[in-house]
This record gives C-alpha cells, structure tokens and sequence, in this order.
C-alpha cells in the first residue's frame, strides 16, 4: 500500500493511503454503474430515429427553431426528459404522443444514439 503525506509549513500533517482498499472493493460497483447508465445501444437508436427525424432532423439537427437540437445532448438529460414527458412530470402534448410507445431500452438507445451525434451532422 502507498502511502504519502501531507506537509504544512514543512511538516507532516496527515498520512493518506493513496490506494484505499475501499475503494478497490467499490470499483466492480463503480464500473457496473458506469457501464448500466450507458446501457443504450447506438444501433437500435439510429433504427428508432427516424420517427424523431421529421422535427428533430435526421440525425438530430431541426431545421425549424420551434424544434430542439438533439445532436450531442448529454445521455443522462435525454433519458430523464423523455422519462419526464412519459411521467407526466414534463408537460408537452407532442413530446408525450411521441414517447407513449417507447420503451425504457428504446429511450436509451435513443439517447446512446443522438448524444454521440456532434452539432454539424
Ligand atoms: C412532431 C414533432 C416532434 C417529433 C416527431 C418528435 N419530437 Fe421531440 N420535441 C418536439 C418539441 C416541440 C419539443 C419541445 C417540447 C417542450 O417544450 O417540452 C421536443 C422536445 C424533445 C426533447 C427535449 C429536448 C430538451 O432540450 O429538453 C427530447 C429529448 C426529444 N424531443 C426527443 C425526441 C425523440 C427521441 C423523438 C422520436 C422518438 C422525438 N423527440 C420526436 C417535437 C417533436
């Protein structure tokens, strides 16, 4: 285990154990929850898009200003918008016929989909 300390003035004022072994135990756990809050599948979202397509532009650049921009939006906001107009929280008559048929697993393979599309197509 490494250890290094931390100096004030010159002097040693706290020990720390660079690798906490508590934080050896948390990683699988860690890693689960990275690889679980990107669980959409890019191809399947590129497949659903297209019904997204006629507002938010084929790869999610909207040609008319009344319609946002999806292209680079950050996977989580996609997820916890989509899940808002399915919820009822976020109140959008267009946007909540459009969900009402989406899965879970569509609206993050949608979301892997449109976040890693970049602003200029
Ligand atoms: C008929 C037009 C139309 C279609 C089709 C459509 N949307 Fe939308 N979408 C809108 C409008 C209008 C808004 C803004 C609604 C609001 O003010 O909340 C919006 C908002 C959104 C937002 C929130 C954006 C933000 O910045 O908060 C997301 C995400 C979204 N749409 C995803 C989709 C997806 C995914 C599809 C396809 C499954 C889709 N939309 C299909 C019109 C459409």
């Amino acid at each position: 285990m490494m250890m290094s300390k931390l100096f004030l003035n010159g002097c040693p004022v706290l020990k720390v154990k660079i690798i906490n072994p508590m934080l050896l135990k948390a990683l699988p756990v860690l890693l689960f929850i990275t690889a679980y809050a990107y669980a959409g599948d890019y191809d399947a979202g590129k497949r659903k898009a297209f019904i997204c397509a006629e507002c938010h532009g084929e790869r999610g650049n909207s040609v008319l200003g009344i319609y946002p921009n999806l292209a680079g939006q950050k996977y989580e906001y996609f997820v916890s918008a989509l899940s808002a107009y399915k919820s009822g929280l976020r109140n959008n008559e267009i946007m909540q016929a459009m969900v009402m048929n989406l899965s879970q697993q569509d609206i993050q393979n949608l979301a892997a989909y449109f976040s890693q599309k970049s602003c200029n197509n």
